[in-house]
C-alpha cells in the first residue's frame, strides 16, 4: 500500500476532523500518501480529491463538522454510480480507502467491498452512537454534552415559570442520546425507541411527581421514539390531561452536530484514524476500527454490524431510580 484516500459520509459529526488529521498523519509518519476525497461518496464517484500533507490538517483538531464536507449520496447506491467510484480511485492509483461515517456509509463500503474487492477500512463517525461493534461512535460524547448543556439552560426557565419541557433530542432510531443525556440532565422522564413506555404511563408518572412536589419538570424525547414522533401531538395530549402544567415543546435539531469537539471525542478520533492505517498496513481489509473496552478492536463489515441498537437497559433503571 502506497497511497491512502479518507472520506467523510453521511451526517457530519464532532470529531471527523481530527479522524482526518490523524488519518493523514499516520500516512505521513508511514511515509504513504494521503489523499482527502471531498464530498464523501459522492465525492469519490467525481473524482473529487486533493493530495493531503501533515501540514494540510494542522489546526483542525478542535473543529465541529467536516473540513472535506460530507454528503448522503443516492447515486453511490447504484451499480453505475459505484463503478465510476473504482475508475477514480484506479486512475488515481489509490491502494485503499478509509472511510468515516455511520450505518450507511459501511453498507455502501461493504458491497462496493464486495463488488471490487477494493481494500476499505471504516471509522465509526455519527453521533446516534447506533453502530454495533464499538462502544462509542466518534461525535456522540460532544453531542451528549451539547445537549446536556441545552438542558441545564431549559432547566433554569422551566423551573422558573413551573412549566413542563418535553425537549425532542436526535438518534435517528436509537435512543443513545437521549437515555444518558437525560440522565446526566436529570430529566423527569426519557422516550427512547428501545423501550415503549406508552403515553398513560409516561401521564401517570408526571402526575405522581406532580404530587411529590415536583414544581417543573423536563421530559426527554428521542426523534425515533414511537409516541414521541409527534412531539407536538405529544404535548397537545398532556395539555388536555395533566392541567396542573403548562407544556412547551423544545426541539433541539441541528446544534446537536455542531460545535467544537469534546477531548473524549478527539482522542476516540486520533486512536481510531491511527488503528485504520495500521490495519491496513497489516492487510485488513472490509472491516471497522471500533473501541470496545477501551481497546481498539477490528469488527467485519459483514456480520460485526448487524443486530439490534445495543443500549444498555439498565441505565433505564439508572433513570427511573434517580428521577424519584
Ligand atoms: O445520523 C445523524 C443525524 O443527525 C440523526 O440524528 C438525524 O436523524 C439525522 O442525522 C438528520 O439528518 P439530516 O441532517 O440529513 O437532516
Amino acid at each position: 500500500i502506497k497511497k491512502i484516500a479518507v472520506l467523510t459520509s453521511g451526517g457530519d459529526s464532532p470529531g471527523m476532523n481530527a479522524a482526518i488529521r490523524a488519518v493523514v498523519r499516520s500516512c505521513a509518519y508511514h511515509n504513504l500518501e494521503a489523499v482527502g476525497v471531498y464530498r464523501g461518496l459522492q465525492g469519490l464517484i467525481e473524482g473529487d480529491f486533493k493530495e493531503l500533507g501533515p501540514r494540510s490538517v494542522k489546526n483542525i483538531i478542535n473543529r465541529g463538522g467536516t473540513f472535506l464536507k460530507t454528503a448522503r449520496s443516492q447515486e453511490f447506491k447504484t451499480k453505475k454510480g459505484r463503478a465510476k467510484a473504482y475508475k477514480s480511485l484506479v486512475d488515481s492509483n489509490i491502494d485503499a480507502l478509509v472511510a468515516i461515517g455511520g450505518d450507511g456509509t459501511f453498507t455502501g463500503c461493504k458491497i462496493f467491498y464486495e463488488e471490487f474487492n477494493f481494500p476499505i477500512v471504516g471509522l465509526p463517525g455519527t453521533i446516534d452512537n447506533d453502530i454495533n461493534g464499538t462502544d462509542y461512535t466518534i461525535g456522540y460524547d460532544t453531542a451528549l454534552n451539547t445537549v446536556v448543556e441545552s438542558i441545564d439552560k431549559i432547566r433554569d426557565t422551566a423551573n422558573s415559570h413551573n412549566r413542563l419541557f418535553l425537549i425532542e433530542v436526535m438518534g435517528r432510531d436509537a435512543g443513545d442520546i437521549a437515555l444518558n443525556a437525560g440522565i446526566g440532565a436529570g430529566a423527569e422522564e426519557i422516550l427512547i425507541p428501545e423501550q415503549n413506555l406508552g403515553r398513560d404511563r409516561l401521564l401517570d408518572s408526571l402526575k405522581k411527581s406532580k404530587k411529590s412536589g415536583k414544581s417543573s419538570s423536563i421530559v426527554v424525547v428521542a426523534e425515533g421514539d414511537q409516541i414521541g414522533k409527534n412531539i407536538f401531538q405529544l404535548a397537545e395530549y398532556i395539555k388536555e390531561n395533566l392541567t396542573e402544567y403548562e407544556v412547551k415543546v423544545t426541539v433541539l435539531g441541528h446544534i446537536q452536530r455542531g460545535g467544537a469537539p469534546s477531548c473524549f471525542d478527539r482522542v476516540l478520533a486520533s486512536r481510531l484514524g491511527v488503528g485504520a492505517v495500521d490495519a491496513l498496513l497489516d492487510g485488513k481489509k472490509n472491516i471497522m476500527i471500533g473501541l470496545v473496552h477501551n481497546k481498539i478492536v477490528h469488527v467485519d463489515f459483514g456480520k460485526g454490524l448487524e443486530g439490534e441498537n445495543k443500549i444498555d437497559i439498565d441505565l433505564i433503571r439508572v433513570a427511573d431510580i434517580t428521577s424519584v
